[in-house]
């Protein structure tokens, strides 16, 4: 079917409280694994492209290879910039046929994130184009530190009301203790649900988790026994996913299990079969891993069937 927006995903996603994966795609067959999961579990989807990806594939690559396998999944699919920084990059997303954009303005101060945030809701909407937003920042946020310190990394949810109005966005990210990356806690791994919950009440928006990969055991173990050198890995776990979604996430965000699991996958074959080049056979492998991981996340997620 054709690409639909993140909105029309967000809003059935917010009713039904499940929340929907949102996967970062470099390439082809990272598109083609997330879809067929999405396919054989009845989701719905967002594929996402940072601006990295941008530069990696080029954005028209990007939009012909959603576009065509979209077009022949059976689930609706969006296909929403990740972490948009560049105010020229948003603008040749909304132009180049993406369907969701996120303006990330949280290495600003308020004011200015606000008036980014504004801005891009401006060009989005003349294009029926959504928009998340990010309030707050990702960084590490151990146990340890003091409630003020706290206090300035993580959202402030009376900030997010007032964003939330005067922007008029259609979905929220909130900074609550995630980051991104392999290595993300070092102690217990704790969500402020606290925080969220009072950001969804304030707001009424979709709520978005950034920062979200699990690190699943099979796929780090595959990894470290091939060589990879990620043995302290750590992500979010399940019942902090699924903590979040009861208090309104809506839309996860999952880049490096991803990652991890294609680059176990490529070592593996690299290390069994030293005789092989073959692309096929070695990006084959690695799309398959991909494939589960994300048959795993649409489980625990809750958006199964949705479709
Ligand atoms: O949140 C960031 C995503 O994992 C994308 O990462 O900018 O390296 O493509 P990237
Ligand atoms: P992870 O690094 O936890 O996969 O987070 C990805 C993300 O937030 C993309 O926006
Ligand atoms: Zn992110």
């Amino acid at each position: 079917m054709p690409l639909v927006t993140g909105k029309e995903i967000l809003q059935a996603a917010d009713k039904g409280k499940y929340a929907v994966g949102a996967f970062n795609i470099n390439n082809m067959e990272i598109a083609q694994a997330v879809l067929k999961a999405a396919a054989a579990r009845k989701a719905p989807v967002f594929l996402s492209a940072s601006e990295g990806a941008i530069q990696y594939a080029g954005l028209k690559m990007l939009v012909a290879i959603v576009k065509t396998l979209a077009s022949e999944a059976p689930v609706p699919v969006a296909l929403h910039l990740d972490h948009g920084k560049d105010l020229k990059i948003i603008q040749a997303c909304v132009d180049g046929g993406f369907t969701s954009v996120m303006i990330d303005g949280s290495e600003h101060p308020f004011a200015e994130n606000l008036k980014k945030t504004k801005q891009v809701v401006e060009m989005a909407r003349k294009k029926g184009v959504s928009v998340e937003a990010e309030l707050g920042r990702l960084v590490g946020v151990e146990d340890n530190v003091s409630v003020d310190a706290r206090d300035a990394v993580l959202v402030n949810p009376e900030e997010a009301g007032k964003f939330a109005k005067e922007t008029g966005i259609d979905s929220l990210a909130p900074a609550i203790g995630t980051s991104h990356g392999a290595f993300k806690f070092k102690g217990d791994a704790k969500l402020d649900f606290e925080r969220l919950a009072a950001c969804k009440k304030i707001t009424g928006l979709p709520l978005v988790l950034h920062g979200a990969s699990g690190v699943p055991q099979w796929v780090l173990e595959k990894a470290v026994k091939y060589g990879a050198k990620v043995s302290e890995a750590k992500g979010v776990p399940e019942d902090q996913i699924r903590g979040a979604i009861k208090n309104g996430v809506c839309k996860i965000n999952i880049d490096t299990d991803l990652r991890l699991a294609l680059a176990g996958a490529i070592r593996e074959i690299m290390a069994n079969k030293p005789e092989e080049f073959d692309p096929r056979k070695i990006l084959g492998p690695a799309r398959d891993a991909i494939e589960k991981v994300v048959l795993e996340k649409f489980d625990m997620f809750g958006c199964a069937g949705k479709a």
